[in-house]
C-alpha cells in the first residue's frame, strides 16, 4: 500500500490513539502545527504542537521538538507558556501539550493598534526580558524572538500577560547550567542562518555563532516595533537585502517613523540593544531590563505629577517601580489620554454657563413673542 501523503497526514487528526483529540488547527509553521485539543477523559482543553507530516522521517526535526519540550518544562516562569506533556503520535511524531492561552500574538496586537503607548511598550519589553533572563541562566538562547512568537494572554484581568512561545530553534549553550536540557543530537551546521530574517541579530544573519546577546538584539526589535509600528528593515525587499542591511546599514531610529514623540533615553536604550557589535549591546537581558526600568520610573513619576517634564532628581531616586505600579501607570496613562487637558477642564464650567444664559435668553424671547401674539389676538376679537 502507498504511504499516506503529507497533506493527508496534516489534515487528519494526528492524535488518534492518544489521550487527546484535535478540535481545531491554530496554525502551521515550518516544523509544527498547533492544534487545540481536548483530553479524551478529562474533557479539558490544551494546545498541542505536533511535528508536521513532512518531517516525520526527519530525526533531527523530532529531536528539536524534544529540546523545545524539555526547555519549556524547565522554564517555569509567568512569562513563558507552560508545558504539561510530551508524547508521540501513532505514526511516531512528537507532540508537546501546553496550556491553552487566551488572546492573540503581539504581531496581531500591533496590526490592530498601529503603535503602542510608551509605557505599555516598555512593560511588554520588560516581561519579555524577564523571561529571557531565566532562559539565559540555564544556557537556553531562544533565537527566534519575534512578535508572532510572543502572545498576549488575557486571564481574567484587563492587563494581558506576555507569554513567550516557540522554543523550536533554541540553542543550548553547554556548561552554563546542569539543569539545561541535553542539546540537539544533530548540532546546527556551521554557518547556518537560524531564526526569522527581520528579527535576526547581525551575527546570526551572517551565520556566526550566537549567544544570549542575539536574544538581547531580538528583544530590542520588539520595543522598536511597538513604538513606531514597523521594523527597522521593513523596506528591504528580499532576505538577502535584509541580511546586508543588518550587517552594513546604519539603523534608522524609531522616532523617524513614529507618529508620537519617543523619549530620548528610551530610544537610546533600544538603539544600544540593537548595536551591530554584540560587545556594544547590553550584555544580558537583565542589564537591558535595568536600563528600561530607569526610564519607566522617571515616566511613572512624570505621570503621577501630571506632567511630561522629567521629575527632579530626588524624586527619581525614590520612585520604586513594581509590577503593580507598572499596571497602575498604564491605566493612568490610558485614562489620561482619554481626558481633556487641564485647560479644557477649566473651560468646561464657563462654557456651560454661556450655554445656560443663551438658553434662558432664547426661551424668554419665545415666551414674550407668544404672549404678545395671544394678547393681539384677544384684542382683535
Ligand atoms: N499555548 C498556546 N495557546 C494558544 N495559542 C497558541 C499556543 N501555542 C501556539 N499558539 C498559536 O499557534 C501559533 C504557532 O505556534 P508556534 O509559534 O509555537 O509554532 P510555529 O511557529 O507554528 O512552529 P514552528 O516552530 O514550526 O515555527 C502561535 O503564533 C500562536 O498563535
Ligand atoms: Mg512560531
Amino acid at each position: 500500500m502507498a504511504p499516506p501523503l503529507d497533506s493527508a497526514i496534516d489534515s487528519s487528526d494526528p492524535f488518534e490513539g492518544t489521550k487527546y483529540r484535535s478540535i481545531s488547527i491554530l496554525g502551521k509553521g515550518g516544523m509544527g502545527a498547533a492544534h487545540v485539543v481536548e483530553h479524551r477523559l478529562l474533557g479539558t482543553h490544551f494546545v498541542c504542537k505536533v511535528l508536521r507530516g513532512r518531517h516525520r522521517n526527519n530525526p533531527g526535526a523530532a529531536d528539536r521538538m524534544r529540546v523545545e519540550a524539555q526547555s519549556l518544562a524547565r522554564l517555569v516562569h509567568p512569562n513563558i507558556v507552560k508545558v504539561f506533556d510530551f508524547d508521540f503520535t501513532q505514526d511516531g511524531r512528537p507532540f508537546i501539550v501546553m496550556e491553552r492561552l487566551q488572546g492573540h500574538t503581539l504581531g496581531q496586537e500591533l496590526l490592530n493598534r498601529g503603535e503602542l503607548p510608551t509605557l505599555e511598550a516598555i512593560d511588554i519589553a520588560r516581561q519579555l526580558l524577564s523571561a529571557l533572563s531565566v532562559a539565559h541562566a540555564l544556557g537556553i538562547v531562544h533565537r527566534d524572538i519575534k512578535l508572532d512568537n510572543l502572545f498576549l494572554h488575557y486571564a481574567g484581568s484587563s492587563r494581558p500577560t506576555l507569554k513567550v512561545l516557540d522554543f523550536g530553534v533554541a540553542k543550548i549553550i553547554d556548561g552554563i547550567s546542569e539543569f539545561a536540557p541535553p542539546p540537539p543530537q544533530i548540532p546546527t551546521r556551521a554557518g547556518a542562518i537560524i531564526g526569522t530574517p527581520r528579527f535576526l541579530s547581525p551575527e546570526a544573519a551572517s551565520g556566526k555563532s550566537v549567544d544570549q546577546r542575539a536574544d538581547v538584539y531580538g528583544a530590542s526589535v520588539v520595543p522598536y516595533m511597538l513604538l513606531c509600528g514597523r521594523g527597522p528593515w521593513d523596506d528591504a525587499s528580499s532576505h538577502a537585502s535584509v541580511f546586508s542591511a543588518q550587517a552594513n546599514k546604519a539603523l534608522i531610529p524609531p522616532s523617524n517613523f513614529a507618529k508620537n514623540p519617543i523619549d530620548a533615553d528610551l530610544e537610546s536604550i533600544v538603539l544600544t540593544a540593537m548595536s551591530k557589535d554584540p560587545d556594544e549591546r547590553f550584555q544580558t537581558a537583565k542589564a537591558f531590563d535595568a536600563a528600561l526600568s530607569t526610564v519607566a520610573e522617571r515616566l511613572l513619576v512624570g505621570v503621577r505629577m501630571g506632567s511630561s517634564r522629567p521629575p527632579p532628581p530626588v524624586l527619581q531616586q525614590h520612585a520604586i517601580l513594581t509590577g503593580s505600579d507598572t499596571l497602575r501607570l498604564l491605566d493612568e496613562q490610558r485614562t489620561e489620554t482619554a481626558l481633556p487637558d487641564r485647560g479644557a477642564l477649566a473651560r468646561v464650567p464657563r462654557n456651560q454657563m454661556r450655554f445656560q444664559l443663551m438658553a434662558f435668553t432664547v426661551s424668554a424671547c419665545a415666551s414674550a413673542t407668544v404672549t404678545w401674539w395671544c394678547l393681539t389676538f384677544l384684542f382683535h376679537q
